[in-house]
Protein backbone atom coordinates (compact mmCIF):
# COMPACT_ATOMS: atom_id res chain seq x y z
CA UNK A 1 0.00 0.00 0.00
CA UNK A 2 1.35 3.73 -0.38
CA UNK A 3 1.94 5.95 1.64
CA UNK A 4 1.17 5.03 5.83
CA UNK A 5 -1.72 5.99 7.89
CA UNK A 6 -1.48 9.91 9.47
CA UNK A 7 -0.42 9.58 12.75
CA UNK A 8 -2.80 10.98 14.63
CA UNK A 9 -5.55 8.96 13.11
CA UNK A 10 -3.51 6.35 13.97
CA UNK A 11 -3.46 7.69 17.96
CA UNK A 12 -7.05 8.28 17.15
CA UNK A 13 -7.62 4.76 16.66
CA UNK A 14 -5.87 3.72 19.01
CA UNK A 15 -7.26 5.43 22.05
CA UNK A 16 -10.65 4.71 20.69
CA UNK A 17 -9.72 0.51 20.29
CA UNK A 18 -9.11 0.20 24.05
CA UNK A 19 -7.00 -2.35 23.94
CA UNK A 20 -8.99 -3.86 27.18
CA UNK A 21 -12.14 -4.37 25.53
CA UNK A 22 -10.59 -5.60 21.85
CA UNK A 23 -8.46 -8.67 23.94
CA UNK A 24 -10.98 -9.15 25.56
CA UNK A 25 -12.93 -10.55 22.65
CA UNK A 26 -10.53 -13.15 22.22
CA UNK A 27 -9.44 -13.78 25.78
CA UNK A 28 -11.69 -13.70 29.20
CA UNK A 29 -9.41 -11.69 31.66
CA UNK A 30 -9.43 -10.83 35.26
CA UNK A 31 -8.30 -7.41 36.69
CA UNK A 32 -5.38 -7.95 39.56
CA UNK A 33 -4.22 -4.62 40.33
CA UNK A 34 -3.67 -2.31 37.76
CA UNK A 35 -3.42 -4.88 35.15
CA UNK A 36 -5.47 -7.43 33.17
CA UNK A 37 -4.47 -11.02 32.90
CA UNK A 38 -5.61 -14.12 31.67
CA UNK A 39 -4.36 -17.34 29.80
CA UNK A 40 -2.16 -16.55 26.21
CA UNK A 41 -3.62 -17.11 22.98
CA UNK A 42 -0.79 -17.91 21.64
CA UNK A 43 0.50 -20.51 23.65
CA UNK A 44 -1.09 -23.37 25.58
CA UNK A 45 -1.00 -22.35 29.58
CA UNK A 46 -2.70 -23.78 32.41
CA UNK A 47 -1.77 -20.71 34.59
CA UNK A 48 -2.52 -16.76 33.62
CA UNK A 49 0.96 -15.24 32.51
CA UNK A 50 -0.79 -12.88 29.73
CA UNK A 51 -1.23 -9.40 31.25
CA UNK A 52 -2.45 -6.30 29.62
CA UNK A 53 -1.98 -3.00 30.86
CA UNK A 54 -4.27 -0.38 29.83
CA UNK A 55 -2.23 2.46 30.88
CA UNK A 56 -0.05 2.07 28.39
CA UNK A 57 -2.19 -0.06 25.82
CA UNK A 58 0.22 -2.92 25.92
CA UNK A 59 0.38 -6.74 26.16
CA UNK A 60 2.63 -8.57 27.20
CA UNK A 61 2.76 -13.01 28.24
CA UNK A 62 5.56 -13.51 30.47
CA UNK A 63 5.47 -17.09 29.51
CA UNK A 64 6.21 -16.79 25.90
CA UNK A 65 6.90 -13.43 25.20
CA UNK A 66 4.31 -12.22 22.77
CA UNK A 67 4.23 -8.44 23.19
CA UNK A 68 2.71 -5.24 21.28
CA UNK A 69 0.24 -3.08 21.21
CA UNK A 70 -3.62 -3.44 20.45
CA UNK A 71 -2.88 -3.91 16.16
CA UNK A 72 0.50 -5.72 17.48
CA UNK A 73 -2.19 -8.12 18.87
CA UNK A 74 -4.94 -7.53 16.02
CA UNK A 75 -2.33 -8.25 13.59
CA UNK A 76 -1.30 -11.90 15.32
CA UNK A 77 -3.97 -13.14 16.40
CA UNK A 78 -6.22 -12.55 13.22
CA UNK A 79 -2.79 -13.36 11.19
CA UNK A 80 -2.74 -9.92 9.05
CA UNK A 81 -0.75 -7.57 7.85
CA UNK A 82 -0.08 -3.97 9.51
CA UNK A 83 -2.26 -2.27 7.46
CA UNK A 84 -4.83 -5.15 7.19
CA UNK A 85 -4.95 -4.75 11.14
CA UNK A 86 -5.34 -1.56 11.26
CA UNK A 87 -8.79 -1.09 8.05
CA UNK A 88 -9.92 -3.83 10.19
CA UNK A 89 -10.19 -2.47 13.77
CA UNK A 90 -11.30 0.81 11.87
CA UNK A 91 -13.81 -1.15 10.55
CA UNK A 92 -15.26 -2.72 13.83
CA UNK A 93 -14.93 0.92 15.15
CA UNK A 94 -17.05 2.66 12.84
CA UNK A 95 -13.99 4.67 12.26
CA UNK A 96 -13.57 5.78 8.42
CA UNK A 97 -10.39 5.18 6.69
CA UNK A 98 -8.02 8.09 6.25
CA UNK A 99 -6.11 9.90 3.22
CA UNK A 100 -2.98 8.22 3.32
CA UNK A 101 0.36 9.65 3.93
CA UNK A 102 3.76 10.43 3.05
CA UNK A 103 6.35 10.73 5.68
CA UNK A 104 10.29 11.41 5.02
CA UNK A 105 11.35 10.19 8.52
CA UNK A 106 9.30 6.81 8.20
CA UNK A 107 10.71 6.31 5.07
CA UNK A 108 14.33 6.71 5.97
CA UNK A 109 13.44 4.48 9.24
CA UNK A 110 12.28 1.74 7.17
CA UNK A 111 14.26 2.20 4.01
CA UNK A 112 17.51 0.30 4.60
CA UNK A 113 15.53 -2.62 5.55
CA UNK A 114 13.63 -2.49 2.89
CA UNK A 115 16.29 -1.49 0.46
CA UNK A 116 18.40 -5.05 1.63
CA UNK A 117 14.81 -6.55 1.10
CA UNK A 118 14.61 -5.42 -2.60
CA UNK A 119 18.19 -6.20 -3.24
CA UNK A 120 17.23 -9.67 -1.81
CA UNK A 121 14.26 -10.04 -3.91
CA UNK A 122 16.19 -8.57 -6.98
CA UNK A 123 18.72 -11.42 -6.19
CA UNK A 124 16.09 -13.95 -6.54
CA UNK A 125 14.70 -13.13 -9.45
CA UNK A 126 18.34 -13.09 -11.05
CA UNK A 127 19.10 -16.22 -9.38
CA UNK A 128 15.82 -17.60 -11.07
CA UNK A 129 16.25 -16.24 -14.06
CA UNK A 130 20.36 -17.51 -14.70
CA UNK A 131 18.24 -20.61 -13.90
CA UNK A 132 17.21 -21.21 -17.34
CA UNK A 133 19.96 -19.23 -19.03
CA UNK A 134 23.06 -21.16 -20.21
CA UNK A 135 24.56 -20.22 -17.45
CA UNK A 136 22.63 -22.44 -15.33
CA UNK A 137 22.88 -25.30 -17.36
CA UNK A 138 24.69 -27.17 -14.60
CA UNK A 139 21.82 -25.58 -11.77
CA UNK A 140 18.52 -26.75 -14.20
CA UNK A 141 20.10 -30.51 -14.90
CA UNK A 142 20.45 -31.07 -10.89
CA UNK A 143 17.69 -30.30 -9.77
CA UNK A 144 15.55 -31.95 -12.91
CA UNK A 145 17.99 -35.05 -12.12
CA UNK A 146 16.43 -34.96 -8.51
CA UNK A 147 12.87 -35.17 -10.02
CA UNK A 148 11.69 -31.50 -10.00
CA UNK A 149 9.43 -30.24 -12.51
CA UNK A 150 9.74 -26.53 -14.04
CA UNK A 151 6.39 -25.77 -12.20
CA UNK A 152 7.79 -27.08 -9.03
CA UNK A 153 10.80 -25.21 -9.36
CA UNK A 154 8.66 -22.25 -10.26
CA UNK A 155 6.33 -22.70 -7.47
CA UNK A 156 9.63 -22.10 -5.28
CA UNK A 157 11.43 -19.48 -7.11
CA UNK A 158 14.48 -21.87 -7.56
CA UNK A 159 17.30 -20.22 -9.13
CA UNK A 160 20.61 -20.79 -10.51
CA UNK A 161 24.28 -19.70 -8.65
CA UNK A 162 26.27 -19.74 -12.22
CA UNK A 163 29.68 -20.58 -11.43
CA UNK A 164 31.21 -16.84 -12.46
CA UNK A 165 31.87 -15.14 -8.77
CA UNK A 166 30.91 -11.39 -9.73
CA UNK A 167 27.65 -12.48 -11.77
CA UNK A 168 25.18 -11.40 -9.10
CA UNK A 169 27.18 -8.53 -7.89
CA UNK A 170 27.91 -6.45 -11.07
CA UNK A 171 23.71 -7.33 -12.00
CA UNK A 172 22.99 -5.96 -8.51
CA UNK A 173 24.95 -2.66 -9.33
CA UNK A 174 23.55 -2.42 -12.50
CA UNK A 175 20.31 -2.41 -10.84
CA UNK A 176 21.30 0.78 -8.48
CA UNK A 177 22.22 -1.15 -5.29
CA UNK A 178 25.35 -0.34 -3.52
CA UNK A 179 28.52 -3.07 -3.00
CA UNK A 180 27.78 -2.02 1.06
CA UNK A 181 23.88 -2.76 0.58
CA UNK A 182 24.93 -6.01 -1.13
CA UNK A 183 27.48 -6.80 1.67
CA UNK A 184 25.11 -6.09 4.54
CA UNK A 185 22.43 -8.32 2.98
CA UNK A 186 24.92 -11.29 2.62
CA UNK A 187 24.63 -11.12 -1.02
CA UNK A 188 28.45 -10.90 -1.86
CA UNK A 189 31.74 -10.98 0.66
CA UNK A 190 34.14 -7.92 0.22
CA UNK A 191 37.76 -8.95 0.64
CA UNK A 192 40.19 -6.35 1.42
CA UNK A 193 43.25 -5.73 -0.52
CA UNK A 194 46.17 -7.76 0.83
CA UNK A 195 49.11 -5.40 -0.15
CA UNK A 196 51.79 -8.45 1.29
CA UNK A 197 50.29 -10.81 -1.41
CA UNK A 198 49.56 -7.94 -3.88
CA UNK A 199 46.08 -8.34 -3.92
CA UNK A 200 44.08 -5.86 -4.73
CA UNK A 201 40.37 -5.78 -3.03
CA UNK A 202 37.67 -7.70 -4.52
CA UNK A 203 34.04 -8.21 -3.94
CA UNK A 204 33.03 -11.51 -4.42
CA UNK A 205 29.50 -13.03 -4.71
CA UNK A 206 28.42 -15.42 -1.42
CA UNK A 207 27.22 -18.13 -3.85
CA UNK A 208 28.17 -19.57 -6.90
CA UNK A 209 28.08 -22.95 -8.72
CA UNK A 210 24.88 -24.07 -6.44
CA UNK A 211 21.08 -24.34 -6.99
CA UNK A 212 19.42 -21.66 -5.39
CA UNK A 213 16.60 -21.79 -2.74
CA UNK A 214 14.92 -18.18 -1.45
CA UNK A 215 13.88 -18.51 1.90
CA UNK A 216 10.72 -16.33 1.37
CA UNK A 217 8.81 -14.69 4.81
CA UNK A 218 4.83 -15.39 5.28
CA UNK A 219 4.49 -11.75 4.18
CA UNK A 220 6.59 -12.73 0.44
CA UNK A 221 10.00 -10.92 1.60
CA UNK A 222 12.61 -12.56 0.77
CA UNK A 223 15.35 -13.21 3.40
CA UNK A 224 17.92 -14.59 2.52
CA UNK A 225 18.69 -17.99 0.51
CA UNK A 226 20.33 -21.76 0.62
CA UNK A 227 22.35 -22.68 -1.64
CA UNK A 228 22.94 -26.82 -2.50
CA UNK A 229 26.43 -27.39 -3.89
CA UNK A 230 25.92 -29.43 -7.09
CA UNK A 231 28.40 -31.83 -6.82
CA UNK A 232 29.29 -33.64 -3.87
CA UNK A 233 33.08 -33.28 -4.60
CA UNK A 234 33.00 -29.25 -4.84
CA UNK A 235 34.27 -27.16 -2.01
CA UNK A 236 31.96 -25.91 0.70
CA UNK A 237 29.01 -27.33 2.65
CA UNK A 238 26.26 -29.16 1.06
CA UNK A 239 23.62 -26.23 1.86
CA UNK A 240 25.00 -22.50 2.36
CA UNK A 241 22.97 -20.59 4.04
CA UNK A 242 22.72 -16.43 4.50
CA UNK A 243 24.51 -15.66 7.35
CA UNK A 244 22.16 -13.59 9.99
CA UNK A 245 21.77 -9.89 8.29
CA UNK A 246 19.07 -7.04 9.46
CA UNK A 247 16.46 -8.77 7.56
CA UNK A 248 17.13 -12.43 8.42
CA UNK A 249 17.81 -14.03 11.57
CA UNK A 250 17.77 -17.89 11.12
CA UNK A 251 16.28 -18.73 14.53
CA UNK A 252 12.93 -17.02 13.45
CA UNK A 253 11.70 -17.89 10.59
CA UNK A 254 10.85 -20.99 8.43
CA UNK A 255 11.52 -22.36 4.78
CA UNK A 256 8.15 -21.74 2.60
CA UNK A 257 6.43 -19.65 5.25
CA UNK A 258 4.80 -17.77 2.31
CA UNK A 259 3.18 -21.26 0.88
CA UNK A 260 2.02 -21.73 4.36
CA UNK A 261 0.38 -18.52 4.44
CA UNK A 262 -1.62 -18.63 1.66
CA UNK A 263 -3.48 -22.38 2.43
CA UNK A 264 -6.76 -21.53 4.25
CA UNK A 265 -8.01 -24.37 6.56
CA UNK A 266 -4.80 -25.97 7.29
CA UNK A 267 -5.37 -29.00 9.86
CA UNK A 268 -1.77 -29.26 10.54
CA UNK A 269 2.24 -27.67 9.49
CA UNK A 270 4.36 -30.44 8.46
CA UNK A 271 7.88 -29.46 9.62
CA UNK A 272 10.67 -31.38 7.67
CA UNK A 273 14.58 -30.88 8.22
CA UNK A 274 15.63 -30.22 4.72
CA UNK A 275 14.84 -27.72 1.69
CA UNK A 276 14.65 -30.62 -0.95
CA UNK A 277 12.35 -32.63 1.85
CA UNK A 278 9.69 -28.96 1.57
CA UNK A 279 9.89 -28.53 -2.45
CA UNK A 280 9.38 -32.58 -2.79
CA UNK A 281 6.63 -33.21 -0.61
CA UNK A 282 4.97 -29.98 -2.18
CA UNK A 283 5.23 -31.64 -5.45
CA UNK A 284 3.58 -34.42 -4.83
CA UNK A 285 0.54 -32.52 -3.30
CA UNK A 286 1.13 -32.24 0.57
CA UNK A 287 -0.18 -28.88 1.81
CA UNK A 288 1.73 -27.17 4.69
CA UNK A 289 5.21 -28.11 4.38
CA UNK A 290 8.18 -25.88 5.75
CA UNK A 291 11.58 -26.52 6.91
CA UNK A 292 13.99 -24.96 9.75
CA UNK A 293 16.68 -23.33 8.06
CA UNK A 294 19.66 -25.66 9.20
CA UNK A 295 19.38 -25.47 12.81
CA UNK A 296 17.29 -27.15 15.75
CA UNK A 297 13.68 -25.87 16.20
CA UNK A 298 13.24 -23.05 18.27
CA UNK A 299 10.58 -21.66 20.98
CA UNK A 300 10.38 -18.97 17.93
CA UNK A 301 9.64 -21.02 15.12
CA UNK A 302 7.15 -23.02 17.11
CA UNK A 303 5.15 -20.56 17.88
CA UNK A 304 5.54 -19.07 14.39
CA UNK A 305 3.86 -22.45 13.44
CA UNK A 306 1.17 -22.16 15.23
CA UNK A 307 -0.16 -19.12 13.57
CA UNK A 308 -0.72 -21.46 10.72
CA UNK A 309 -2.51 -24.47 12.03
CA UNK A 310 -3.48 -25.86 15.46
CA UNK A 311 -1.27 -28.81 15.34
CA UNK A 312 2.31 -29.36 14.09
CA UNK A 313 3.86 -32.41 12.71
CA UNK A 314 7.37 -33.24 12.80
CA UNK A 315 8.77 -35.23 9.77
CA UNK A 316 12.60 -35.56 9.99
CA UNK A 317 14.91 -37.91 8.78
CA UNK A 318 14.86 -41.66 9.48
CA UNK A 319 17.90 -41.78 10.48
CA UNK A 320 19.56 -41.00 14.48
CA UNK A 321 20.60 -37.79 13.77
CA UNK A 322 16.74 -36.96 12.65
CA UNK A 323 15.12 -39.21 15.33
CA UNK A 324 16.54 -37.52 17.98
CA UNK A 325 15.99 -34.10 17.29
CA UNK A 326 12.39 -35.17 17.20
CA UNK A 327 12.73 -35.32 20.51
CA UNK A 328 13.97 -32.46 21.08
CA UNK A 329 11.37 -30.70 18.53
CA UNK A 330 8.33 -32.50 20.99
CA UNK A 331 10.30 -31.18 24.21
CA UNK A 332 10.21 -27.03 22.53
CA UNK A 333 6.89 -27.82 20.92
CA UNK A 334 5.09 -29.17 24.50
CA UNK A 335 7.18 -26.04 26.68
CA UNK A 336 5.61 -23.58 23.87
CA UNK A 337 1.56 -25.15 24.25
CA UNK A 338 1.93 -26.64 20.91
CA UNK A 339 0.35 -29.62 20.30
CA UNK A 340 2.28 -32.61 18.02
CA UNK A 341 2.77 -35.65 16.06
CA UNK A 342 5.33 -37.59 14.47
CA UNK A 343 5.54 -38.81 11.12
CA UNK A 344 8.61 -41.78 11.73
CA UNK A 345 10.11 -42.49 8.28
CA UNK A 346 11.24 -46.25 7.82
CA UNK A 347 14.63 -47.36 6.49
CA UNK A 348 16.55 -43.98 7.58
CA UNK A 349 14.83 -42.43 4.61
CA UNK A 350 14.30 -39.12 4.66
CA UNK A 351 10.77 -37.30 3.25
CA UNK A 352 11.92 -36.66 0.05
CA UNK A 353 13.41 -39.88 -0.81
CA UNK A 354 10.80 -41.59 1.02
CA UNK A 355 7.49 -39.53 -1.34
CA UNK A 356 10.03 -40.81 -4.55
CA UNK A 357 10.18 -44.35 -3.70
CA UNK A 358 7.31 -45.48 -2.21
CA UNK A 359 5.05 -42.34 -3.61
CA UNK A 360 2.33 -40.31 -2.26
CA UNK A 361 -0.37 -43.19 -0.86
CA UNK A 362 2.28 -44.75 1.24
CA UNK A 363 3.32 -41.05 2.63
CA UNK A 364 -0.34 -41.08 3.57
CA UNK A 365 -0.59 -44.13 5.45
CA UNK A 366 2.58 -43.18 7.47
CA UNK A 367 0.95 -43.68 11.15
CA UNK A 368 0.98 -40.32 12.56
CA UNK A 369 2.20 -40.49 16.04
CA UNK A 370 1.52 -38.95 19.33
CA UNK A 371 4.34 -37.76 21.03
CA UNK A 372 3.84 -40.25 23.96
CA UNK A 373 3.39 -42.99 21.24
CA UNK A 374 6.65 -41.82 19.80
CA UNK A 375 8.63 -42.07 22.98
CA UNK A 376 7.17 -45.34 23.62
CA UNK A 377 8.13 -46.37 20.32
CA UNK A 378 11.68 -45.02 20.82
CA UNK A 379 12.26 -46.51 24.50
CA UNK A 380 11.51 -50.35 22.97
CA UNK A 381 13.83 -49.68 19.99
CA UNK A 382 16.34 -48.85 22.46
CA UNK A 383 15.95 -52.85 24.71
CA UNK A 384 16.26 -56.16 23.63
CA UNK A 385 12.58 -57.28 23.78
CA UNK A 386 14.14 -60.87 23.55
CA UNK A 387 15.47 -60.60 26.87
CA UNK A 388 13.26 -60.56 30.17
CA UNK A 389 15.72 -57.76 31.57
CA UNK A 390 14.94 -55.50 28.02
CA UNK A 391 11.20 -56.25 28.39
CA UNK A 392 11.62 -55.07 32.39
CA UNK A 393 13.31 -51.72 31.78
CA UNK A 394 10.90 -51.04 28.83
CA UNK A 395 7.71 -51.49 31.28
CA UNK A 396 9.44 -49.41 33.83
CA UNK A 397 10.78 -46.57 31.53
CA UNK A 398 7.07 -46.87 29.26
CA UNK A 399 5.93 -46.53 33.07
CA UNK A 400 7.18 -43.00 33.00
CA UNK A 401 5.60 -41.88 30.16
CA UNK A 402 2.46 -43.43 30.53
CA UNK A 403 2.07 -41.80 34.20
CA UNK A 404 1.83 -38.10 32.39
CA UNK A 405 -1.00 -39.23 29.97
CA UNK A 406 -4.70 -38.55 30.19
CA UNK A 407 -6.66 -41.82 30.99
CA UNK A 408 -8.08 -42.57 27.07
CA UNK A 409 -4.25 -41.79 25.52
CA UNK A 410 -3.44 -44.19 28.77
CA UNK A 411 -5.32 -47.23 28.02
CA UNK A 412 -4.46 -47.21 24.77
CA UNK A 413 -0.44 -46.48 25.13
CA UNK A 414 -0.87 -49.75 27.78
CA UNK A 415 -2.60 -51.66 24.93
CA UNK A 416 0.97 -51.73 23.43
CA UNK A 417 3.36 -51.77 26.50
CA UNK A 418 1.19 -55.11 27.93
CA UNK A 419 2.23 -56.96 24.59
CA UNK A 420 5.47 -55.83 24.14
CA UNK A 421 6.07 -56.62 27.98
CA UNK A 422 4.32 -59.11 28.79
CA UNK A 423 3.28 -57.35 32.03
CA UNK A 424 -0.28 -56.69 33.09
CA UNK A 425 -1.82 -53.75 32.89
CA UNK A 426 -2.57 -53.79 36.21
CA UNK A 427 1.29 -54.02 37.25
CA UNK A 428 2.40 -51.44 34.15
CA UNK A 429 -0.34 -49.46 36.29
CA UNK A 430 1.00 -49.43 39.87
CA UNK A 431 4.57 -48.76 37.97
CA UNK A 432 2.99 -45.90 36.77
CA UNK A 433 1.15 -44.58 39.79
CA UNK A 434 4.68 -45.53 41.59
CA UNK A 435 6.39 -43.25 39.34
CA UNK A 436 3.81 -39.99 39.44
CA UNK A 437 4.80 -38.45 42.33
CA UNK A 438 8.47 -38.23 41.64
CA UNK A 439 6.72 -36.86 37.89
CA UNK A 440 5.05 -34.11 39.91
CA UNK A 441 8.25 -32.77 41.96
CA UNK A 442 10.22 -32.80 38.74
CA UNK A 443 7.69 -30.69 37.19
CA UNK A 444 7.07 -28.26 40.21
CA UNK A 445 11.03 -27.95 40.17
CA UNK A 446 10.99 -26.94 36.39
CA UNK A 447 7.89 -24.58 36.99
CA UNK A 448 9.67 -22.86 40.01
CA UNK A 449 13.27 -22.64 37.68
CA UNK A 450 10.46 -21.12 35.37
CA UNK A 451 9.15 -18.35 37.35
CA UNK A 452 12.55 -17.27 38.43
CA UNK A 453 13.57 -17.07 34.71
CA UNK A 454 10.20 -14.93 34.44
CA UNK A 455 10.94 -13.10 37.49
CA UNK A 456 14.46 -11.80 35.98
CA UNK A 457 12.77 -11.06 32.75
CA UNK A 458 10.66 -8.38 34.51
CA UNK A 459 12.13 -4.90 35.03
CA UNK A 460 12.73 -4.98 38.59
CA UNK A 461 14.53 -7.79 38.53
CA UNK A 462 18.17 -8.27 40.48
CA UNK A 463 19.67 -10.72 38.33
CA UNK A 464 19.94 -8.51 34.84
CA UNK A 465 23.31 -8.49 33.33
CA UNK A 466 25.10 -5.78 34.38
CA UNK A 467 23.82 -2.90 37.08
CA UNK A 468 24.52 -0.22 34.16
CA UNK A 469 22.09 -2.24 31.55
CA UNK A 470 19.50 -2.43 34.74
CA UNK A 471 19.95 1.29 35.51
CA UNK A 472 19.56 2.16 32.04
CA UNK A 473 16.34 0.05 31.05
CA UNK A 474 14.85 1.42 34.60
CA UNK A 475 15.30 4.77 33.19
CA UNK A 476 13.88 4.13 30.36
CA UNK A 477 10.31 2.50 32.12
CA UNK A 478 10.35 5.36 34.46
CA UNK A 479 10.84 8.27 31.90
CA UNK A 480 7.52 6.26 29.51
CA UNK A 481 5.51 6.81 32.38
CA UNK A 482 4.33 11.04 31.36
CA UNK A 483 4.09 12.27 34.42
CA UNK A 484 8.20 12.97 34.89
CA UNK A 485 10.15 15.50 32.78
CA UNK A 486 11.43 14.21 29.86
CA UNK A 487 14.74 16.23 30.32
CA UNK A 488 15.63 14.79 33.33
CA UNK A 489 18.60 12.43 31.48
CA UNK A 490 20.66 13.43 29.09
CA UNK A 491 21.20 11.26 25.92
CA UNK A 492 25.16 10.00 26.99
CA UNK A 493 23.84 8.73 30.16
CA UNK A 494 22.61 5.72 27.60
CA UNK A 495 25.08 3.08 26.54
CA UNK A 496 23.16 0.64 25.03
CA UNK A 497 22.02 1.97 21.24
CA UNK A 498 18.48 0.64 21.59
CA UNK A 499 17.64 2.34 24.92
CA UNK A 500 19.50 5.54 23.27
CA UNK A 501 17.21 5.49 20.74
CA UNK A 502 14.12 4.93 22.97
CA UNK A 503 15.12 7.68 25.32
CA UNK A 504 15.70 9.79 21.78
CA UNK A 505 12.15 9.02 20.82
CA UNK A 506 10.72 9.62 24.27
CA UNK A 507 11.64 12.77 24.39
CA UNK A 508 9.11 13.78 21.01
CA UNK A 509 5.72 12.37 21.85
CA UNK A 510 6.11 8.72 20.93
CA UNK A 511 3.82 6.61 22.63
CA UNK A 512 4.42 3.15 23.98
CA UNK A 513 2.17 1.83 21.27
CA UNK A 514 4.35 3.65 18.85
CA UNK A 515 7.76 2.28 20.39
CA UNK A 516 6.78 -1.42 20.66
CA UNK A 517 5.26 -1.27 16.65
CA UNK A 518 8.42 0.59 15.57
CA UNK A 519 10.77 -2.20 16.03
CA UNK A 520 12.76 -3.80 13.14
CA UNK A 521 13.34 -7.19 14.94
CA UNK A 522 11.50 -9.30 17.40
CA UNK A 523 13.55 -9.48 20.08
CA UNK A 524 14.01 -5.67 20.27
CA UNK A 525 10.41 -5.60 20.25
CA UNK A 526 10.22 -7.76 23.28
CA UNK A 527 12.85 -5.85 24.68
CA UNK A 528 11.02 -2.80 24.17
CA UNK A 529 7.59 -4.45 25.20
CA UNK A 530 8.92 -5.58 28.14
CA UNK A 531 10.81 -2.47 29.53
CA UNK A 532 7.38 -0.12 28.34
CA UNK A 533 4.89 -2.55 29.96
CA UNK A 534 5.61 -2.16 33.71
CA UNK A 535 5.89 1.00 35.59
CA UNK A 536 7.93 0.54 38.42
CA UNK A 537 6.87 2.87 41.99
CA UNK A 538 3.42 3.89 41.80
CA UNK A 539 3.83 7.98 43.31
CA UNK A 540 5.27 10.39 41.21
CA UNK A 541 8.18 11.17 44.43
CA UNK A 542 8.91 7.51 44.38
CA UNK A 543 9.47 7.38 40.71
CA UNK A 544 11.51 10.61 40.89
CA UNK A 545 13.69 9.32 43.91
CA UNK A 546 14.12 6.14 41.40
CA UNK A 547 15.34 8.41 38.70
CA UNK A 548 17.47 9.96 40.82
CA UNK A 549 19.03 6.12 41.77
CA UNK A 550 19.59 5.27 38.26
CA UNK A 551 21.26 8.20 37.15
CA UNK A 552 23.69 8.49 40.02
CA UNK A 553 24.59 4.66 39.17
CA UNK A 554 24.78 5.34 34.95
CA UNK A 555 26.92 8.59 36.22
CA UNK A 556 28.81 6.68 38.58
CA UNK A 557 29.85 3.75 35.94
CA UNK A 558 30.54 6.68 33.74
CA UNK A 559 33.14 7.88 35.72
CA UNK A 560 34.91 4.32 36.82
CA UNK A 561 34.97 3.52 33.10
CA UNK A 562 36.72 7.07 32.21
CA UNK A 563 38.99 6.34 35.68
CA UNK A 564 40.35 2.96 34.36
CA UNK A 565 40.90 3.87 30.75
CA UNK A 566 42.93 6.81 32.59
CA UNK A 567 45.19 3.90 34.26
CA UNK A 568 45.46 1.73 31.82
CA UNK A 569 46.81 5.18 29.44
CA UNK A 570 49.24 5.83 32.57
CA UNK A 571 51.17 2.50 32.52
CA UNK A 572 52.66 3.46 29.05
CA UNK A 573 53.10 7.28 30.36
CA UNK A 574 56.04 9.13 31.53
CA UNK A 575 56.95 13.19 32.21
CA UNK A 576 54.49 15.93 31.95
CA UNK A 577 51.86 13.27 30.45
CA UNK A 578 51.94 11.63 33.44
CA UNK A 579 52.11 13.77 35.41
CA UNK A 580 48.58 15.11 33.23
CA UNK A 581 46.94 11.95 33.69
CA UNK A 582 48.11 11.36 37.17
CA UNK A 583 46.29 15.00 38.21
CA UNK A 584 42.85 13.32 35.93
CA UNK A 585 43.03 10.02 37.59
CA UNK A 586 42.82 12.10 41.07
CA UNK A 587 39.66 14.33 39.69
CA UNK A 588 37.91 11.41 38.79
CA UNK A 589 38.81 9.46 42.21
CA UNK A 590 37.22 12.57 43.90
CA UNK A 591 34.14 12.47 41.44
CA UNK A 592 33.39 9.21 42.15
CA UNK A 593 33.32 9.50 45.93
CA UNK A 594 30.98 12.55 46.03
CA UNK A 595 28.81 10.67 43.42
CA UNK A 596 29.26 7.61 46.31
CA UNK A 597 27.78 9.46 48.96
CA UNK A 598 24.76 11.44 47.00
P1 LIG B 1 20.27 -32.85 4.87
O1 LIG B 1 21.70 -33.11 4.53
O2 LIG B 1 19.49 -33.91 5.56
O3 LIG B 1 19.48 -32.25 3.63
O4 LIG B 1 20.19 -31.52 5.68
P2 LIG B 1 18.67 -32.87 2.48
O5 LIG B 1 17.58 -31.90 2.14
O6 LIG B 1 18.30 -34.30 2.64
O7 LIG B 1 19.76 -32.73 1.37
P3 LIG B 1 19.74 -33.36 -0.03
O8 LIG B 1 19.79 -32.16 -0.93
O9 LIG B 1 18.49 -34.16 -0.14
O10 LIG B 1 20.98 -34.18 -0.09
C1 LIG B 1 18.95 -31.04 6.07
C2 LIG B 1 18.96 -29.54 6.09
O11 LIG B 1 19.99 -29.08 6.95
C3 LIG B 1 20.54 -27.90 6.45
C4 LIG B 1 19.75 -27.54 5.22
O12 LIG B 1 18.67 -26.71 5.60
C5 LIG B 1 19.26 -28.88 4.76
O13 LIG B 1 18.16 -28.78 3.91
N1 LIG B 1 21.96 -28.06 6.10
C6 LIG B 1 22.47 -29.27 5.78
C7 LIG B 1 22.77 -26.96 6.05
O14 LIG B 1 22.31 -25.85 6.36
N2 LIG B 1 24.07 -27.08 5.69
C8 LIG B 1 24.61 -28.30 5.35
O15 LIG B 1 25.80 -28.35 5.00
C9 LIG B 1 23.78 -29.41 5.41
MN1 LIG C 1 17.63 -35.53 1.25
Amino acid sequence: MAGRFPRQWLEELRARADIVQIVSGYVPLKKNGGRWWGLCPFHGEKTASFSVNPDRQLYYCFGCKACGSVIDFVMNIEHLEFADAVKRLADQLHIPLPEMQEDPDWQKKRSQRERLLAANREAAQFYHRQLYAPEGEAALNYLKGRGLTDSVIRKFGLGAAASRRDALYRSLLEAGYTEEEQALAGLVKVYPADEEKGLPRTVRDMFHSRAMFPIIDQYGNVLGFGGRKLNSEDNGPKYLNTADTPVFNKRLGVFAANLLRKERALQRVILVEGYMDVVALTQFGVRGVCATLGTALTPEQALLLKRFAPTVYLAYDGDSAGQHAILRGLEVLEKAGVPARVLDFPDGLDPDEFMRQRGMEAFQSLPVLTPAAYRLRRAAAQQDLSTQEGRSALAREGAKIIAQLDPVEREERLRELTLQTGFSSETLLEQARSELPALQREEKRQQAAEQRSQLRAAPHSTAAPTERQRAEEMMISLLASSQLPKDIATEDDFSDPLLRSLYGALQGDATPSDLVESQATEQDKERVARLLFTQPGESVDEQLAMVEDCLNTLRRQRVEDRLSAVRERLKDLTGEEKAQALKEAAELTEELKRLRIR
